[in-house]
């Protein structure tokens, strides 16, 4: 794991989130990057009765108490009750890995996963990869390698990287192929994913970045 408060030598091509966003204005594939829009909602009282139950979700560090009921899928929890709409709902069948998340740090389809399944586990979503607004190296790696066209993919396709970075810090080309292989591109943009992990790996050992 690097260290976090350290800086690496790409450090003056750094691009913070806000600046990121504004400099792409509002394209889906730049918000897809950094999962940014709609901040964590509020809970919205849902009445308890007898087909829900009380559960406690961690997601980036901070814990939200729901009601749920036992068929509810956590990439719909995220998405329709804390508003943290990073992880995309693709094909919704364990597929395409638009929905991945970390799960205690393993990479998980969100759209496999029941809500109730993941109580007291760690989540950790696409919104919870930058410190405040300076993007992790990974984001910064998609960035500047391009690792997006039309965005859809990316925030799976981050946290994947995320998940195998975690497991692997120096993964050969071929390690993460066969790492990224339970994300699907639609854009065919797999040379430049497989690039821009390549690149975070390299700046994460140099001790660089988040
Ligand atoms: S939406 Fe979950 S794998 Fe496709
Ligand atoms: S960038 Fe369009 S689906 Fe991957």
């Amino acid at each position: 794991m690097s260290d976090r408060s350290h800086r690496g030598p790409g450090d003056d091509q750094r691009v913070s989130r806000r600046g990121f966003l504004t400099t792409a204005a509002t394209s889906a594939a730049a918000a897809a990057v950094v999962g940014a829009a709609v901040p964590a909602a509020a809970e919205p009282m849902r009445k308890a009765d007898s087909e829900t139950t009380h559960i406690v979700l961690n997601v980036n560090g901070r814990n939200y108490r729901l009601a749920v009921e036992p068929r509810e899928t956590l990439i719909a929890v995220l998405r329709e009750r804390m508003g943290l709409i990073g992880a995309k709902p693709g094909c919704e069948r364990g597929e395409c890995g638009a929905c991945t998340v970390l799960i205690d740090g393993t990479t998980r389809y969100s759209c496999m996963t029941l809500a109730v399944e993941a109580q007291g586990r760690a989540i950790t979503t696409i919104e919870g990869l930058a410190q405040g607004e300076e993007l992790s190296t990974l984001q910064q790696a998609f960035i500047h390698e391009d690792g997006f066209q039309c965005g859809f993919c990316t925030p799976g396709q981050v946290m994947a990287a995320e998940g195998l970075l975690r497991k692997n810090a120096s993964p050969s080309m071929d390690d993460i192929r066969l790492g990224m292989s339970g994300n699907l591109c639609r854009c065919g943009a797999y040379g430049h994913i497989f690039k821009a992990v390549q690149k975070a790996a390299a700046t994460r050992k140099s001790g660089g970045g988040l």
